[in-house]
């Protein structure tokens, strides 16, 4: 959710945490702030985006070689200039940035004013920094040992950084729940939320577990411990196969936009080395040692939030078509909580393009002590659920900046095609047919998704149609459901236009009293299997004179007649029809918002990884 990024070094930090903060403004835009130690400890902190704090900043001279940066996702306090980060502790030596939620911070705060403690601010994380305070004045502690006491009474998750101005030559950083890398340069220690701060300066980075508490040091490095006791652990260290421009805009207007371009690329890049079309195999490497106990399972259970669960309800579609094991899909948020029968008969697969999205971790976790195998589809390299899953397979689609996802949604779906067709093959429900059937089309797919990229003009104009309407519906039917869901989310995330993802059929039991003249109606039609039906369901709307904009397969005659407006898509086979398309309905959002004068890549409200509950 926040962002976080750190620098102890040579240079001048203000520059670095500055660029790093706009790299993290993805995570959170609320408001931003950065605490620079330069004799005095300074902070400055301003409401709104990071350029507010540039702004603010820029021709100050500002200098230091430690200091660390936060952007933040409000919880605790709106989102304004004293609860924006750093927090400063009572005394003004200490300064806190934090990621996460405190969830006994009331009691925190109450216990540290009876002691004397007063707040400025209505901020969780300015109790912890007090806290911290309290034990190293009452117990003369060093930085670190002060910070392990106040987090073992602390209850909730965090990532956080604190800076001593009697100690300019340390970081202490600590996390729980909440990611934290440690980067290591020649002559330079980080600490960020994710890599992409970093990577400009080092590709060698330390994932900091959950419960561990690292101490940069001038002299020493980097050492790391545990929250509970002070026993060094030793720190591995990963080569992060990342480069620049993936995290730059490469000349498109958004990263959004970016994204969504990409795609042929991306679902390419999550077939290399898995699927080959001419010698006509698909293999997993994270899925073999496990096969024969996923073909075996009594049922797989999908756990995930948001897009991420579009995708899983097409893995339900797929996996149980091609490989006909039961599949139940889940909310991340609702199974973790509700006391699920699981065995270590079932097989709990989560998807997540972050692999730090708190439900979908605590889902994973739950899973894991009952005793399930736990399978992770997710994008970031090193993240949490990546690295707790019992086996998992990566997406690659590379880094995700815009706040809606895009080519996650397409690199997950792949992903599950593959994982469909290697269990459908390896378990005798896939015929040898359809199975070289599909892998020829899955291997076609890139070319096709080009395709669908060349209709974006007539789609920004069809956007140009609905730009002004409050109310939008998407149906589809079979494999186009969730793809229909996918549309109706993005469209509301990013142009804050109120839609909803129905099947298409269900229609009938409420929705059509919606419909009117003034309601467009987007109908994704490409179906071969219930090609009748969906002609049936479209009529239905448009004899309530409802405005029907169709996603078709190209050469359609029959929808062309009765639709208002038709996008065609090259022709495919039903389980790979996603691919394809949810394409139309990404750019169709994306110009919307545009028209509308939205911020594509940092919609209101929402935070690209969502850490917290
Ligand atoms: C929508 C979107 C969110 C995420 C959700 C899960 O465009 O981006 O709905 O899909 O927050 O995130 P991950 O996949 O990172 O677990």
């Amino acid at each position: 959710m926040c962002g976080i990024i750190a620098y102890l070094g040579d240079k001048n930090s203000y520059p670095i945490l500055l660029e790093g903060l706009r790299r993290l403004e993805y995570r959170g835009y609320d408001s931003a702030g950065i605490a620079l130690l330069n004799g005095e400890l300074s902070v400055y902190k301003k409401k709104g985006k990071v350029q507010e704090l540039a702004d603010l900043t820029e021709n100050k001279g500002l200098f230091a070689t430690i200091g660390m940066g936060h952007t933040r996702w409000a919880t605790h306090g709106k989102p304004d200039d004293i609860n924006a980060h750093p927090h400063f502790s009572g005394n003004n030596r200490l300064a806190i940035i934090h990621n996460g939620i405190i969830e006994n911070y009331a009691t925190l705060k109450e216990a540290l004013t009876r002691l004397g403690h007063q707040f400025e601010s209505e901020t969780d994380t300015e109790v912890l920094i007090h806290l911290i305070e309290e034990f190293q004045n009452r117990d003369k502690l060093p930085l670190e040992e002060a910070v392990r006491k106040a987090l073992n009474k602390v209850v909730g998750a965090y990532a956080i950084v604190v800076i001593d101005k009697n100690d300019p030559n340390k970081l202490v950083g600590a996390r729980k729940s909440s990611p934290l890398v440690i980067g290591l340069g020649d002559k330079d220690l980080f600490i960020a939320s994710d890599a992409t701060p970093i990577i400009q300066y080092t590709n060698k980075v330390v994932y900091l577990n959950d419960e561990e508490i690292a101490v940069l040091t001038r002299d020493k490095g980097l050492e790391i411990s545990t929250i509970s006791n002070d026993e060094l652990q030793e720190p591995v260290i990963h080569e992060l196969d990342m480069s620049m421009d993936q995290l730059e805009k490469g000349g498109y207007e958004h990263f959004m936009l970016k994204e969504i371009y990409q795609q042929s690329q991306t679902i390419s890049d999550c077939m290399r080395g898995r699927l080959n079309a001419i010698e006509g195999w698909v293999r997993l490497g994270g899925l073999e040692e496990h096969i024969n106990r996923i073909n075996k399972a009594n049922r797989i259970i999908i756990a995930a939030c948001g897009t991420s669960w579009h995708s899983a309800l097409i893995g339900e579609y797929l996996i149980e078509d091609l490989a006909r094991i039961p599949v139940e899909v889940e909310y991340a948020s609702e199974f973790r909580y509700r006391n699920p029968i699981l065995t270590d008969k079932d097989v709990v697969l989560v998807i997540s393009q972050s692999g730090e999205t708190a439900d979908t971790l605590a889902a994973a976790e739950l899973a894991k002590e009952k005793g399930a195998l736990v399978y992770g589809i997710v994008n970031v390299v090193g993240s949490s659920i990546a690295r707790m899953t019992h086996a998992g397979s990566y997406i690659h689609c590379g880094p995700e900046i815009g706040v809606a996802s895009t080519k996650a949604f397409t690199g997950q779906v792949t992903l599950l095609t593959l994982m469909s067709l290697v269990l459908g093959q390896r378990n005798g429900s896939l015929s040898n047919s359809y199975y070289h059937q599909l892998i020829a089309e899955l291997a076609s797919i890139p070319d096709k998704v080009e395709k669908v990229l060349a209709s974006n003009e007539k789609i920004k104009y069809l956007a140009g149609e609905i730009k002004n309407t409050n109310n939008t519906l998407y149906l589809g039917r079979g494999y186009n459901f969730p793809v229909a869901l996918e549309g109706a989310l993005k469209l509301k995330e990013i142009s804050y236009i109120h839609a909803e993802g129905y099947p298409a059929a269900e229609m009938k039991h409420g929705p059509i009293a919606l419909i009117d003249e003034n309601m467009p109606v987007i109908v994704i039609a490409t179906n071969v299997s219930a090609y009748e039906k969906i002609v049936s369901n479209i009529m239905e709307v448009k004899a309530r004179k409802g405005i029907v904009i169709a996603i078709v397969t190209e050469g359609d005659v029959e929808i062309k007649r009765i639709a208002d407006h038709c996008i065609e898509i090259p022709s495919t086979i039903d389980p790979l029809t996603p691919l394809l398309s949810v394409i139309p309905l990404q750019l169709l959002s994306y110009h919307v918002a545009v028209m509308r004068q939205c911020d594509v890549d940092q919609p209101r409200n929402l935070a690209k990884s969502v850490t917290v509950e």
